[in-house]
């Protein structure tokens, strides 16, 4: 099965940037992996139909009315978005949100056949203090047992953006722990993914995909990813 490779630009770019990313990485790559580029949403109706699939960063969990600065489902939609990121730790830390607005948000999404890449993982004092099992399953309560496929992305916090990456052993057992509370799932691995350790992850049977952060800013850094297996 072809693997899940998105790259998340968080809040870089410009429209012009976007636009030359998007030529050399049509260029560069040649792959039959699943390729998918989560934007800034001012983007999102520049590139939702270039030849290449576009994601969101986030959603409201709201359908409508006064959410000043909020974006709903329906308008990503409207846009002709296909998949959004939510619960990355970054919109957790930074607009507070919770499990629960997260379930709200992919509920959103689900509505308007969106594709939800719902993110979780741990900070390192969990890791450390062995609450990791606990933290993880909490993060999925609203998500056990569901019948719909869905697509997680494991992203211990520690690893983003910090050039260290758990080990396999790690990963496998976060892996088999979260195909035990979610039913039909595919797994990504994020944090700190480069074109040095991407084939060892794709590699892995465990793991369906990756969710890159800084490497995808690079588009043929992204390409000779997204090609690594
Ligand atoms: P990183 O970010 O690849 O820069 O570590 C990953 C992410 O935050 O999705």
């Amino acid at each position: 099965m072809s693997k899940l490779i998105i790259a998340n630009f968080k809040m870089n770019g410009t429209k012009s940037s976007i636009e030359e990313w998007f030529n050399t990485f049509s260029r560069e790559a040649n792959t039959s992996n699943e390729v998918i580029v989560a934007i800034p949403s001012p983007f999102l109706i520049n590139f939702a139909d270039n030849g290449i699939r576009v994601a969101a960063q986030n959603v409201s969990p709201y359908v409508s009315g006064a959410y000043t600065s909020q974006v709903s489902a329906e308008m990503l939609k409207d846009c002709g978005i296909e998949y959004s990121i939510i619960g990355h730790s970054e919109s957790r830390e930074f607009l507070k949100e919770t499990d629960e607005d997260i379930f709200n948000k992919y509920n959103q999404l689900i509505k308007y056949s969106i594709k939800p890449v719902i993110c979780i993982g741990e900070p390192l004092k969990i890791r450390e203090d062995n609450l990791l099992q606990s933290f993880i399953s909490s993060q999925l309560k609203y998500f056990e047992d569901l019948e719909n496929e869905l697509i997680i992305a494991y992203e211990p916090i520690w690893a983003i953006g910090s050039g260290l990456i758990p080990t396999v052993e790690d990963i496998n057992e976060v892996s088999e722990l979260i195909r035990g509370i979610c039913k039909n799932v595919r797994i990504l691995y994020g944090g700190s993914v480069n074109k040095e350790n991407a084939s060892n992850l794709l590699n892995n049977s465990n793991i369906d995909g990756v969710l890159v952060g800084g490497a995808s800013l690079n588009p043929k850094e992204f390409a000779n990813i997204a090609q690594s297996c």
